[in-house]
């Protein structure tokens, strides 16, 4: 049988600061006829995410770190070609780690099988997603309720437009931050954000003052930095942090020293706490049963942002520390 012709996003060096087009390569590839138990699988969409910044360092984390000449990995979905297992067939829509390339081929526990009754199925990198999960993973782990102020950085992406949307379905009163005044009115008047205000305009605690006057119970903290220090300083006393992520940092070569009001976690008796969703797996079919049934009921939107080819992957990448995307960064591969 012949072989597969696909193509994949290589890492070719090590970025510093903000990546370039020059950090990767797309590479022509060749994949070997299917063996028994492999499965021959096409990607639909793959996802851009800002923790694979993280991994292009030659640093130690959570995650190892992507070698040097070999594809990147990320979430995606696709569907089954060729199978030489009982459990998948042709035309099965399934999600995997193997993003940033065409085609590949895995053995059936690398693949999760997924109902191509939703559609499009990219709202599996979405909303029903790993980045709705981080979302619905964070509000619960401060146990969110009805009445809580809650403040979301980062709100127009793909984390915090469900979290907001979330907290807003639990009875939250919902204040985001993002980029744009075309974010602003997306988190306004698609995502039923109580006040959403524009971050590049003014400084962010005037801001949030003027939006909380009398302050915030939550902050779900996607950014860090300043709007950190701003939410450090608008929490009330026994007020939560969600600490979700930390984007404006991603790119920096030193770390930046912290807030300077962390003091306040003391008087205020403030409680963050810190989370890697993948932890949480244990839990996905709770957040699928959750999301799937507000999403399928009309009451959660997954707003994303779809660019073509896999020859436009690294710019959609890129565009993510400069805030190309409303909700979801996706890459659209066929
Ligand atoms: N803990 C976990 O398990 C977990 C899982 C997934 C994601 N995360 C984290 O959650 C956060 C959001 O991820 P996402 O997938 O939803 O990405 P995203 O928000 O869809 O995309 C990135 C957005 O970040 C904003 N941004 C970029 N550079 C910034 C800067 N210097 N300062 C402030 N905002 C900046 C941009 O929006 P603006 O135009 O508004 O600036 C951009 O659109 C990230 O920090 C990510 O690492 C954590």
């Amino acid at each position: 049988m012949s072989k597969i012709a696909s193509r994949e996003i290589r890492l070719v060096s090590r970025p510093k600061g903000i990546p370039t087009a020059n950090n990767f390569a797309l590479a022509q590839t060749e994949l070997e006829p299917l063996q028994d138990q492999q499965v021959l699988v096409r990607n639909l969409f793959m996802s851009v995410d800002p923790y694979m910044r993280g991994r292009m360092n030659d640093r130690k984390s959570y995650v190892p770190p992507f070698e040097l000449g070999k594809p990147l990995e990320g979430g995606a979905v696709g569907e089954v070609i060729e199978s030489r297992v009982r459990e998948f067939k042709p035309g099965d829509a399934v999600t995997s780690n193997f993003g940033w390339r065409e085609c590949f081929i895995a053995s059936p526990k690398e693949l999760r099988p997924v109902s191509r009754e939703i559609q499009p199925l990219s709202v599996y990198l979405g909303a029903l997603g790993m980045t709705g999960m981080t979302a619905w993973v964070g509000l619960n782990l401060v146990e969110i309720k009805a009445g809580d102020v809650i403040f979301i950085s980062g709100a127009a992406g793909a984390v915090g437009n469900v979290a907001g949307q979330l907290a807003k379905l639990r009875g939250c009163h919902v204040i985001g931050s993002a980029g744009s005044a075309e974010k602003v009115q997306f988190l306004r008047e698609e995502c039923g954000f109580d006040i959403a205000f524009n971050y590049n305009v003014g400084p962010v605690l005037e801001q949030l003052n003027l939006a909380a006057p009398d302050g915030i119970d939550v902050y779900f903290d996607n950014v860090g930095g300043e709007t950190l220090e701003a939410a450090l300083a608008a929490l009330r006393v026994n007020g939560r942090i969600i600490a979700c992520g930390g984007i404006s940092g991603y790119n920096e070569e030193k770390p930046r020293p912290g807030p300077s009001n962390l003091f306040s976690i003391i008087t205020k008796r403030l409680t963050i706490k810190g989370f890697i969703v993948r932890d949480w797996l244990d839990r996905l079919g709770e957040f699928e049963k959750e999301a799937g049934d507000y999403f399928r009921a009309g009451k959660l939107k997954n707003k994303k942002t779809v660019v073509e080819g896999i020859d436009q992957a690294v710019s959609a990448f890129i565009g993510l520390f400069e805030g190309r995307n409303i909700g979801k960064m996706v890459v659209k591969l066929t």
